[in-house]
């Protein structure tokens, strides 16, 4: 079995994979992190809100606001993902860990991009660009499909509720790594260095 910078017997010079997640993929998963939930729970308080709430329109412009700042995030995540190398899967995980956590994060990415793609098929259905902060606006191209408001509406509100659900197996299975089996997983998504550190390879 091939030797990964996280095993105490290698004792080869780190040159191919990192120890821990680069800093740009920390930051932007622990930024993430509130940002998505905020989203959700205002998603979620805002569609029972009723004309005469003072939030009625103010609760979803900052939704959408905030929800295209999420896109642009995971724009850069997605390029950081595929240029940078990605620590080596921990040897103690047995395979069929590491094939649940790989198919995990790649549920959560796809799930992350059609909650966001799906949301701007809501708000532009009606030609109307999306206002974000005041700040610029992002272009609306109308219908692409018929009802397409409605559609896109159940889509975003299913994948949300699936994401939540996946949010809390995925924290509850890092929490697990870090204090019961007290592995690296946790570690590496933080900017601290464990004991057998390597410099990263940025
Ligand atoms: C909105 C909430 C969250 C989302 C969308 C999310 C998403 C992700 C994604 C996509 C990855 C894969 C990173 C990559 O390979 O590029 C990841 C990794 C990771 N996440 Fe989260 N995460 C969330 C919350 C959390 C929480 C609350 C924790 C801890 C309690 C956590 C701990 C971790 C750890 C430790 C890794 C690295 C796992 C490994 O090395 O195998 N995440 N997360």
């Amino acid at each position: 079995m091939p030797l990964n910078n996280l095993d105490p017997q290698n004792t080869e010079p780190q040159v191919t994979t990192p120890e821990r997640y680069h800093g740009f993929s920390i930051f932007m998963h622990w930024l993430m992190v509130p940002l998505v939930l905020g989203l959700f729970s205002v998603g979620f308080w805002m569609v029972d809100l009723t004309y005469y709430s003072a939030w009625y329109k103010t609760a979803p412009h900052y939704h959408k606001s905030v929800g295209i700042l999420l896109a642009v995030l995971l724009l850069l995540r997605l390029i950081v993902l595929f240029k940078k190398r990605k620590p080596a899967p921990i040897v103690t995980h047995s395979k069929a860990v590491q094939g649940v956590s790989k198919l995990t994060h790649a549920l959560l990415y796809m799930l992350l991009v059609i909650i966001v793609m799906s949301g701007y098929l809501i708000s532009t259905a009606d030609n109307r660009g999306i206002e974000v902060f005041n700040w610029f606006v992002v272009p609306g191209f109308g219908e692409f499909f018929e009802q397409q408001a409605d559609r896109a509406g159940l889509v975003h509100q299913w994948l949300a509720y699936s994401l939540i659900g996946l949010v809390v197996l995925h924290a509850l299975g890092a929490l697990k790594h870090h204090f019961v089996d007290k592995d690296a997983t946790l570690k590496r998504m933080w900017w601290t260095k464990s004991n057998n550190s390597t410099e990263e390879k940025l």
